[in-house]
């Protein structure tokens, strides 16, 4: 691989599309966030950035709570709309069918149509420039009981879940191999190869 250096910027592909939904006295809103991740697994902790001027930033700065939804593919077409029209506008759950529900934890609802949502409690908000770093500590995750299956494992793999790639969704649907593969003994073979190398 030959390579170009480019200036600073954003440039770290895949990352999850998620739908984060808020609510601060009455008003309830959703938005698409790519700016998403979990960042420490004991305690839980994820994190999210947003802009200031978005409208969820200040139903989330006054609540301190969010849930973080991972929608499947068949739920595209919501992700992109939640992702260039904003709440102070249109009322985009009903705009698009989509169905809030009671979180068990939080006041902010969860959205029906995604497999799995985790409520999440503002810990600190960091102002890192554009964006504004919200860290929070995961309080409840609410699966699909449809995606159980009869050992009691999550099936994510069946869940059809999206991710965004530099401007574009794509749904994760093929398997390439479950944790650890690269150290398991295959059949009749050594473990470890070597990366395919053009000569
Ligand atoms: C794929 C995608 C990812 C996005 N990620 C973020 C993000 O991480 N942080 C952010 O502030 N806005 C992000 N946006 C933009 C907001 O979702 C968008 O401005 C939205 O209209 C804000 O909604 P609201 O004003 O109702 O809160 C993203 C948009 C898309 C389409």
């Amino acid at each position: 691989m030959a390579k170009e250096t480019w200036k600073p910027g954003t440039m770290l592909y895949p990352v999850p599309a998620v739908l984060v939904t808020s609510m601060y006295g009455k008003t309830v809103n959703v938005f698409t966030v790519s700016w998403v991740g979990t960042v420490c697994t004991d305690p839980p902790m994820v994190s999210v950035s947003i802009r200031p001027k978005r409208f969820s930033y200040d139903l989330i700065k006054k609540s301190g709570e969010f849930a973080i939804n991972l929608p499947g593919k068949d739920i595209a077409f919501a992700v992109d709309y939640c992702g260039v029209k904003s709440g102070k506008d249109i009322d985009k759950f009903a705009k698009l069918g989509l169905h809030p529900v009671q979180a068990s934890i939080i006041k902010a609802p969860i959205i029906k149509e995604c497999p799995v949502a985790i409520e999440v409690k503002v810990e600190s908000v960091k102002e890192l420039g554009s964006h504004h770093m919200f860290l929070g500590r995961v309080v409840a995750v609410n699966v699909e009981k449809s995606l159980i299956d009869n050992k009691g494992k999550l099936r994510l793999d069946k869940a059809n879940l999206l991710c965004y790639n530099h401007g574009e969704y794509f749904s994760l649907s093929k398997s390439i191999g479950r944790f650890g593969f690269s150290v398991r003994k295959r059949k009749g073979g050594k473990n470890v190869r070597k990366v395919h190398t053009e000569k």
